[in-house]
C-alpha cells in the first residue's frame, strides 16, 4: 500500500526532551493506550504536529474512525477527538473502507499557502469492503482535528484510485494507484483542494507513493502493491512532476521488504527525512506497528538508516541513533535441541537455531542499569509467516516477542522488546516453554536510552 510526503521548513522551536522512537514496538499515547493511527498522514499547524490515521482497534479492515493525535516532538502523542467517524447509508459507513487519510490546508505554517478557504481538507481512500469501488473521499473542517464534514466519494477524473497520498508544493497533487493498480498517477488539485483537475503524470508501474521536492529534484517513494504484505519500497526521481521519472532504486536492502513495512508517509527532517511505514499484522490489524526510520540522503539518494532506538532534534533538523551493548547469541548456553548455526551473514559468523519446540538459549551476564530497557533481538525467519519467541528475564514470566518474516533464512532483522533489567548482571532465557519454532537468534543489543 503507500506513502506520502510534503515539503516543510521546520521552524526553529525549542522542544522539551522526550521519549525515543523505537520502530516495531507497541507505541502508546499519553493516556497509556496503544496508538491507533495506521496508514497515517501528518500535518503541522504552528508548532503542533497532527497524526491522522486508521483506528483499527476492532482488528477489522472496515471503517471505525480516522483518529487524530497531536505532538510537538514527534515522540510523545496525545489522542484528540476522532476526525472522521462512520455515517450510515454513505460510502463512509461502518461497512465500508476508509484508509490512508491525509490533511492539507493553507493555514499550515510550513506549507506554501494555496487554499483560500482556511479550511482543512482531508483526502482518503474510500472503498467498499471488497475494494471494488476504488474511490477517493474528501472531508473538510475548520480546525485540524475536526470533526470533519464528509463531502463525498468519487473516482478522480473517472479512474480508479486506491492507495493514495497528497503532495503539496505551491500546488497540491493527488498521488494514487489507478487503473486496477496497474498505473500510478499524479493529478493536480483545484485551488480549494476539493477535487482533481488534470492528470500531470502517469507511471506505468504498479506502485503507490509520495513525493519530496529537495533541491528541485522530486523524490517519489513508493511501495509495490502487495495487499497487507510488505515489499521492497523504491525511490524514483524527476526534475519535473510530469517526468520523465527515473527507474526505481531500493531504499533498503531488497530482501528485507523495507524492514517488513510499507511506506505511509515521509516527513522532511533538515536535509534528510523520516520514513514512516506500517508493519501490518494481518492476524490482528490493531496490533500492527509503526516503522519509522531516518531516511538519509548521504549517498545522494534516500536510503533507510536501520535504527533500533533513535530520536529527532526538530530544531536542528537532525536525528541521533542510540548505541547499545551487543551480546552474541553464540556466547550463551544452548539447551535441548538448540543448535549452533554457521554462516557469513551472521554477526560473528554464528547464530543459534532450532529454538522453541524444546530448544532454548540462556544468556548470562547481560548488564542492565536497573530500569525498563529496550533490548533488540537480531534474528532470521526465512518463513513467509511470522514466528515468535518467549523471553524470560531472571526467571520471571515469559513475554512473547513477534518475529515477522525477515526475508530469508540468512537475512537478519531486529525486533524490540522492553524489559526490566536489574542493575548489573541479568539472565535472559529465550524460547523456553513454546511448542513452535522461534526465529534463529544472531545477537541482542541492550540499550540504555529510554
Ligand atoms: C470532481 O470532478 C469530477 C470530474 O473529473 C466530477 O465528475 C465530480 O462530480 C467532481 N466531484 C465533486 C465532489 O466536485
Ligand atoms: C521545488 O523546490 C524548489 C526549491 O528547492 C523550488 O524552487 C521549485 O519551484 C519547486 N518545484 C515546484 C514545481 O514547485
Ligand atoms: C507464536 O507463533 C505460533 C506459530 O509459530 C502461533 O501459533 C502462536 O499463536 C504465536 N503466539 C503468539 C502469542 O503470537
Amino acid at each position: 500500500m503507500v506513502t506520502s510526503i510534503f515539503i516543510s521548513l521546520l521552524s526553529a522551536i525549542v522542544l522539551a526532551q522526550a521519549a525515543v522512537i523505537v520502530p516495531g514496538a507497541s507505541w502508546t499515547d499519553t493516556a497509556g493506550n496503544v496508538i491507533q493511527a495506521h496508514g497515517g498522514g501528518f500535518s503541522k499547524v504552528d508548532s503542533t504536529y497532527y497524526w491522522f490515521g486508521e483506528d483499527k482497534v476492532l482488528d477489522s479492515t472496515l471503517f471505525h474512525a480516522v483518529s487524530c493525535y497531536t505532538s510537538t516532538d514527534l515522540e510523545t502523542w496525545t489522542r484528540q477527538n476522532d476526525a472522521l467517524t462512520p455515517i450510515s447509508g454513505t460510502m463512509i459507513s461502518a461497512s465500508n473502507v476508509v484508509e490512508r487519510p491525509k490533511v492539507r490546508t493553507q493555514t499550515m505554517t510550513d506549507l506554501i499557502p494555496k487554499n483560500q478557504n482556511t479550511e482543512y481538507v482531508m483526502w482518503f481512500h474510500s472503498d467498499t469492503s471488497n475494494y471494488g469501488a476504488a474511490m477517493v473521499g474528501v472531508a473538510t473542517a475548520k480546525t485540524p482535528c475536526g470533526p470533519y464534514t464528509y463531502k463525498g466519494s468519487w473516482k478522480p477524473l473517472g479512474a480508479d484510485s486506491r492507495d493514495e497520498g497528497l503532495f503539496q508544493d505551491g500546488t497540491a497533487y493527488l498521488l494514487y494507484a489507478s487503473d486496477n493498480n496497474q498505473n500510478f498517477k499524479i493529478s493536480m488539485l483545484d485551488t480549494n483542494y476539493y477535487n482533481v483537475t488534470e492528470e500531470v503524470s502517469v507511471l506505468t508501474a504498479a506502485i503507490l507513493g509520495d513525493k519530496l521536492n529537495i533541491s528541485q529534484v522530486y523524490y517519489l517513494i513508493a511501495s509495490h502493491t502487495s495487499g497487507w504484505d510488505p515489499n521492497p519500497n523504491k525511490v524514483f526521481t524527476a526534475s519535473s512532476l510530469a517526468g520523465p521519472w527515473s527507474s526505481q532504486v531500493d531504499i533498503a536492502p531488497e530482501d528485507t521488504n523495507t524492514y517488513y513495512s510499507q511506506n505511509a508517509y515521509d516527513m522532511p527532517l533538515g536535509t534528510n527525512a523520516i520514513y514512516m511505514g506500517d508493519r501490518w499484522d494481518v492476524s490482528a490489524l490493531g496490533s500492527s506497528t509503526y516503522i519509522w526510520f531516518p531516511l538519509s540522503w548521504s549517498s545522494g539518494l534516500p536510503v533507510i538508516v536501520e535504527a533500533d532506538v533513535w530520536s529527532v532534534d526538530l530544531a536542528a533538523g537532525t536525528y541521533t541513533i542510540a548505541t547499545g551493548t551487543t551480546y552474541e547469541a553464540e556466547s550463551g548456553t544452548l539447551g535441548g535441541s538448540a543448535e549452533l548455526l554457521t554462516d557469513s551473514s551472521y554477526s560473528g559468523g554464528k547464530a543459534v537455531g532450532f529454538l522453541g519446540d524444546g530448544g532454548t538459549l540462556t544468556m548470562n551476564n547481560i548488564v542492565g542499569i536497573g530500569e525498563a530497557q529496550w533490548v533488540s533481538l537480531y534474528y532470521a525467519n526465512g518463513d513467509s509467516t511470522w514466528r515468535n519467541t518467549t523471553l524470560s528475564v531472571n526467571g520471571g514470566a515469559n513475554v512473547v516477542i513477534q518475529q515477522p518474516s525477515s526475508g530469508g533464512g540468512h537475512v537478519i532483522q531486529s525486533v524490540p522488546v522492553k524489559v526490566n533489567l536489574k542493575n548489573g548482571a541479568n539472565v535472559l532465557t529465550f524460547s523456553n516453554g513454546q511448542a513452535n519454532f522461534a526465529g534463529d537468534l544472531d545477537k541482542i543489543i541492550v540499550y540504555t536510552a529510554t
